[in-house]
């Protein structure tokens, strides 16, 4: 810019060392000038995010109104200024060491924070750009800071929101799952009220050997581990888990459909889980639990409300370059062409008894929490749910 107005200067004075300054061109010449100041003023005051340039003292060389309006007083009693005689200590330290992060980046940068000044605290987007000379020297920064505390707060509550959808979707599940604990236990619970008859005739008769109740001590043993193990699945599947970690797939798959077991039988609903090999991916083991569970349910669900005759649920893991695709397929009678777009919406159920949460939270956990992607095939012969995701490490055990 500066080299610009020499070189014009020099084309109005071209043999010239001295300057009039009545002349009337150069006149013209500080009145253009002017007029460029006054709309470069004009545009960044009518900016409504902070504008501010400080050397690289920290010194402000100047800044626009909406900066000066936040600190309550005008542009020209910041001029000359340190943020030291604005801010605290600690955003002071901020401000430096993201000005020293600059100068080694030597490129802009970005970054959000809080800024506390008198008795206002807002959260602000800032970026800061290197402030050059004419000869490309670094000779200070550029800074523009945008008040997101409106959208902060925002995000925070609709963070704060799903936590709490997926700790209602878990519920319902639990609901379920309490159903199928039940179920789960009506057998063993049978055998062993037949092994207790048995024990009680045989030794009112008094022909209760030693051997035949030490036999079915061990049978009921037998039926009392394996209804505490199915306490254990379903205990560790709702244990809060915070961690992330590298899981594999296959494990996930096969607890749902154990869990699942009983309903799959008892709707006849053949499963089917194909994968060449073990796959791995990274996140909460029982968030990516909860998604399986939700959409094995759901193609559940429709295969006994669409009345299949051979109902099959098929589930398939594949993978592509860095890429897993879970496909999960039933063959029931598909998603109407009118609720495809809507099913992943929160509270869309076509169920009685439906929440509409399922979907809604699986796509949150898969997209927002793992990075991934969860969509929806769907044609009168069946629905495929598929979730890519990128793959994560074998465990080493
Ligand atoms: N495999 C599927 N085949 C056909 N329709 C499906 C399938 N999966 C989901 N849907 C449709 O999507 C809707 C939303 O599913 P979502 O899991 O979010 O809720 P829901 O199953 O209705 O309720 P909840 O999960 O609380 O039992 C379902 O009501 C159903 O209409
Ligand atoms: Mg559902």
């Amino acid at each position: 810019m500066e080299k610009q107005l020499y070189t014009q200067l020099k084309e109005i004075y071209p043999n010239s060392s001295h300057i009039n300054i009545n002349d009337e061109k150069f006149i013209d010449f500080i009145n253009t000038i002017q007029k460029q100041q006054n709309l470069f003023t004009n545009v960044s005051n009518s900016i409504t995010d902070a504008i501010f340039y400080k050397d690289l003292d920290q010194t402000y060389l100047g800044c626009n109104k909406y900066y000066a309006d936040f600190l309550g007083i005008t542009e020209e009693e910041i001029v000359g200024k340190k943020d030291s005689d604005f801010f605290d200590k600690q955003t002071v330290q901020t401000f430096h060491a993201t000005k020293q992060l600059l100068l080694e980046e030597g490129k802009k940068i970005e970054y959000k924070h809080w800024i506390k000044y008198k008795n206002k605290k807002v959260y602000v987007m800032t970026s800061k750009s290197p402030l050059f000379d004419t000869k490309g020297s670094i000779i200070g920064i550029v800074g523009i800071s945008r008040d997101i505390t409106k959208e902060f707060k925002l995000q925070k509550e609709i963070d704060e929101k799903n936590l709490m959808l997926i700790q209602q979707n878990k519920f319902v599940s639990m609901g379920e799952m309490i159903a199928d604990i039940a179920h789960q236990w009506r057998q063993p619970l049978n055998l062993m009220g037949l092994i207790l008859q048995k024990m009680d005739i045989y030794s009112t008769k008094e022909i209760l050997e030693k051997k035949t109740l030490k036999k079915m001590t061990k049978e009921a043993m037998f039926l009392l581990n394996e209804m505490s193990q199915t306490i254990d699945d379903f205990r560790n599947f709702f244990s809060p888990n915070k961690r992330k970690e590298d899981f594999n797939i296959k494990e996930a798959i096969d607890k749902s459909s154990y869990i699942l077991k009983s309903q799959l039988e008892r709707n006849n609903i053949s499963f089917n889980y194909d994968s060449k090999k073990d796959y791995y991916i990274y996140g909460h083991k029982n968030e990516f639990f909860q998604v399986i569970m939700n959409l094995v349910h759901n193609a559940i669900d429709t295969l006994i409300i669409d009345k299949i005759a051979s109902p099959s649920i098929k589930v398939k893991v594949k993978d592509f370059d860095n890429t897993i695709c879970i496909d999960i397929t039933d063959n029931a009678n598909g998603i109407k062409k009118s609720n495809i777009d809507r099913v992943f919406e929160p509270y869309f159920t076509t169920k009685e008894h439906g929440t509409g949460l399922g979907l809604y939270m699986s796509k949150i956990i898969i997209e927002k929490h793992m990075g991934g992607k969860l969509s929806v095939k769907s044609d009168i012969y069946g629905t495929t749910f598929t979730i890519k995701i990128a793959k994560g490490k074998p465990t080493i055990i």
